[in-house]
């Protein structure tokens, strides 16, 4: 495992599992990384700081109001330093403060005052893991792209059996081994992402729209980014996070969406479009609130058809990126989604069955089956299934079956 060069900035807090993190960085230091530790008060109770100076080679920072520490490396030096920060073991307190943003200590305040990606290994006990506020702080960092490694399940110190175990020194050194891997993979591709609905104003106060949630849309964006990507993301009102070293440009309308969605699809090497755009919008837009005291028991919208915005970047004539679109449906979802790869001439299409209510729109879940054209058969489609995941595991997954779909066409396009 080679991790030559890597710095590594270690939080730890205070569960018992801090037991096991001499022997964590002395994997990190064998692999070739430099490893500088940074322990809350309660840590010191599991663990001393003598202990993990002595195995990482460097002094153990400990407080935030330090004269001493703040000569030789303040806190904003070694947030800086990082190439990575690692909290092992995360307790649930760690975990409500990243979530929130509190900064009451060093570490926590390291981790607002750091660029570098943050990694979490959760270690509590299962009920505390389990709770809903734990839950929900962790679903707010995932979507926020902390890598979130474990926790392993098993008995725990208290007697309880359940997950919320740390995962083990070797393979949280395997995890950071594959981050490092793979956060270059992309380096180099400009990947723009549309998400979210669209709002089509019909007077200064209403408007139409949809229910899409932009969870998807944000998913893959965070997942590209991970690998190393440049990744803009155009969205729609939503209510998300934008994810770490994301490039986020809101829209509102379908034709606001339109014109940055052109603008950047022509700079970028992918153009992925999971936005759900309003396909029609009010042909007048009232300059006044419609008031129904003066009006008849029926009010009538003309609306006009907005312009498909992923239909027109795969028609570019020059530019064009790679385009993969979406099709939600709720019947003939193969037929439907076939039709679109070729109507609207997608490189690839993800679809999904929104009839189902555990996936699709709004939902926390999601499974897709991917088509694209088949060189070798006239005629021919390919396809592929990413089974039932949470968003982000499926993002993951769908944003490495799009590069090698891409690299495919690469290479056909070369013989
Ligand atoms: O035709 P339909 O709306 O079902 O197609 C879905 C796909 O087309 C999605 O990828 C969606 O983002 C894209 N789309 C678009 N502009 C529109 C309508 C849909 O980019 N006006």
């Amino acid at each position: 495992m080679h991790l030559a060069g890597k710095r590594i900035l270690l939080g730890i807090t205070g569960g018992i599992a801090a037991y096991k993190c001499p022997e964590l960085i002395r994997l990190l230091k064998k692999a070739g990384a430099q490893v500088h530790v940074v322990m809350t008060e309660s840590a010191t109770h599991f663990v001393t700081p003598m202990t993990l100076q002595a195995v990482s080679a460097n002094r153990v920072a400990l407080e935030l109001f330090d004269p001493a520490a703040e000569l030789s490396m303040s806190h904003i030096e070694l947030a800086k330093w990082a190439d990575l920060v690692l909290i092992a073991p995360a307790t649930a307190n760690i975990i409500a403060k990243l979530a929130h943003g509190i900064a009451d200590d060093l570490l926590s305040t390291l981790c607002l005052a750091t660029s570098a990606p943050i990694a979490i290994a959760p270690a509590m006990n299962q009920q505390m893991y389990r709770a809903p506020a734990t839950a929900h702080n962790l679903a707010i960092l995932a979507s926020r792209g902390t890598l979130i490694w474990g926790p392993d399940s098993g008995v725990q110190a208290c007697g309880d059996v359940g997950a919320g175990r740390m995962v083990e020194p070797e393979a949280l050194t395997a995890e950071i081994h594959n981050f490092f891997a793979s956060s270059n993979e992309l380096t180099g591709m400009t990947i723009t992402v549309t998400a979210g609905p669209t709002v089509e104003a019909l007077d200064p106060v209403r408007y139409i729209s949809n229910y899409s949630s932009g969870k998807m849309g944000f998913a893959i964006a965070n997942a590209a980014a991970k690998l190393g990507a440049k990744v803009t993301l155009i969205s729609g009102p939503v209510h998300l996070d934008t994810p770490n070293n994301v490039e986020r440009i809101n829209v509102e309308s379908a034709l606001e969406m339109y014109e940055v969605a052109l603008k950047y699809a022509t700079q970028s090497t992918i153009f992925i479009s999971t936005a759900a755009v309003a396909d029609y919008r009010a042909v007048n837009i009232a300059p006044h609130k419609i008031k129904k005291e003066h009006g008849s028991d029926e009010l009538q919208l003309t609306l006009v058809k907005n312009p498909d915005i992923v239909a027109t970047v795969s028609n570019l004539e020059s530019k064009r990126p790679f385009v993969v679109g979406f099709a939600a449906e709720t019947d003939n979802v193969k037929d439907y989604a076939l039709k679109k790869l070729i109507s609207k001439n997608l490189d690839l299409i993800c679809a999904n069955d929104v009839s189902d209510k555990q996936i699709g729109f709004n939902a926390d879940q999601n499974a897709l089956t991917l088509y694209w054209r088949s060189i070798e058969e006239a005629n021919g489609n390919k396809e592929c299934s990413l089974p039932l995941a949470n968003k982000q595991e499926l993002a993951n997954k769908l944003i490495i079956e799009i590069i090698k779909r891409y690299k495919a066409s690469k290479n056909e396009q070369k013989n």
